[in-house]
């Protein structure tokens, strides 16, 4: 391990102190395992997972990180890094097996049980009810290409706010919607993995449509909890000074921030001649999407580099890339928070992700992830500088509390503050999670001890 890992500047201290919330973020199909336990039904993701050829090695979510047994141990492993706030998300096939009609009490008691030792450990509960595991019984009959799984997303919202809501901290609709319209209905790399450029934008729209008709649903219902949805957004730079680089620009930006942000907080679909295709939308559907959020989840990885020639100048890779192969451009991130802040009245926003794979190593029991700390510290100073220039950034959640399922990318991906060692499930905390216990305690200008 590094003898003197890098602090955050005195200007970033001052501007995380007061106000901001410490977490780490999960989701269920990356972490929990127990695929096919206790009732759960299956989801889109255990189809893909299982279809040949669509993730690394044909792994799956069928053990992840044991989580469904081992949640116990997770949850003090949380408490053991001094974050103030844990976002994990909730597997509607496991609560609602079909996607609609019967609940499984099994599920909805894990759920439950997690949330109440959470808070039995003075840590903060942040729920998103879906990270991408459609019940595939839903799929079987159109998933998000019908409209009619809006309509069983906002019963399945209303259901679990009603249970839940009163004990979680916050509560997000849909994490990144653009992943499931575009990677998973027009590159089709995710599930349900489709190859089609018109269907990906109704799909789209219904994803909008639904998350409005839910927070309409739950508010209805009496729920108290602060109510959101969460988008990954990129900032986006030019290749060259050039009316094509900035047309393109342009196009990049509108096709992946604005599509969703201006029906969100300005009730249209922004039309750059870029964009080919426009969904159905039916009278309405747009106020719906345009009900009022109470905060907004940011996930942020790395900037989009627009260059129009042929071939594409390189983007650049002065401070390297991470194991996906993705820049490393901290600066984006405060670009990024300073242009929506700019271009819409943004409720309070929180990072719900950010964060680097690394091929890190176990090696004499540690795990010495040197760029990961340099990754997170640098973002962190981004996001207090959009603080201080006015930004409100109420907290940021690193991706991942621990090495999980990557997606189509399998197992090979380490993501975590923790390592899994997944022959045994044995968890091992990272240089990095030492250095950010340590950085959250210095600004809570405590010692080592616990955190109540
Ligand atoms: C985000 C996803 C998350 C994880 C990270 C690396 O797009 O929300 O589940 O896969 O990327």
């Amino acid at each position: 391990m590094r003898s003197i890992a890098p602090s955050l500047s005195p200007s970033a201290r001052e501007s995380l102190r007061e106000g901001f919330t410490w977490g780490v973020a999960t989701a269920a199909y990356q972490i929990e395992g127990a695929a096919h336990e206790d009732g759960r039904g299956p989801s889109i993701w255990d189809t893909f997972a299982h279809t040949p050829g669509k993730t690394r090695n044909g792994e799956s979510g069928d053990v992840a990180c044991d989580h469904y047994h081992r949640w116990q141990d997770d949850v003090a492993l949380i408490a053991s890094l001094g974050v103030d706030a844990y976002r994990f998300s909730i597997a509607w096939p496991r609560v609602q097996p079909l996607g609609q009609g019967a609940w499984n009490p099994a599920g909805l008691g894990f759920y439950d049980r997690l949330v109440d030792a959470l808070l039995a450990r003075g840590i903060q509960p942040h729920a998103t009810l879906y990270h991408w595991d459609l019940p595939q019984a839903l799929q079987d009959h159109g998933g998000w290409a019908s409209r009619d799984t809006a309509q069983r997303f906002a019963d399945y919202a209303e259901f679990m706010a009603r249970r839940l809501g009163d004990r979680l901290r916050t509560l997000a609709t849909h994490n990144e919607p653009w992943c499931t319209a575009v990677l998973g209905h027009q590159i089709g790399k995710f599930a349900p993995g489709l190859c089609d450029p018109a269907l990906a934008t109704q799909v789209s729209h219904h994803l909008l449509l639904s998350h409005g008709l839910a927070v309409r649903a739950m508010r209805a219902a009496g729920v108290t909890c602060p109510l959101g949805i969460v988008l990954n957004q990129s900032s986006v730079d030019t290749a060259e000074d050039t009316e094509a680089d900035r047309a393109l620009a342009r196009t990049e930006y509108a096709r992946f921030v604005r599509w969703y942000m201006d029906p969100l907080f300005h009730g249209r679909y922004p039309d750059d001649p870029g964009i080919e295709h426009r969904p159905v939308v039916q009278d309405g559907d747009l106020a719906i999407i345009q009900a009022p959020l109470d905060f907004l989840g940011i996930n942020y990885y790395t900037r989009i580099w627009a260059s129009a020639a042929q071939p594409p100048r390189p983007q650049p890779k002065a401070l390297g890339v991470t194991d996906m192969g993705w820049e490393i451009h901290p600066r984006g991130l405060q670009d990024l928070l300073e242009r929506v802040h700019r271009e819409y009245r943004l409720p309070p926003v929180y990072i719900t992700e950010n964060g680097m794979a690394h091929a890190d190593r176990l090696q004499d029991g540690a795990v010495d992830d040197g760029p990961r700390i340099d990754y997170v510290r640098s973002h962190l100073e981004a996001v207090a500088a959009a603080r201080a220039a006015g930004v409100d950034v109420r907290g940021y959640f690193y991706w991942s509390l621990m090495d999980n399922y990557e997606w189509d990318s399998g197992y090979d991906k380490r993501f975590g503050l923790v390592y899994v060692d997944y022959a045994t499930q044995r968890r091992v905390p990272k240089a990095s999670a030492h250095w950010y216990r340590h950085t959250i305690e210095g600004l809570r200008g405590r010692g080592t001890g616990g955190h109540g």
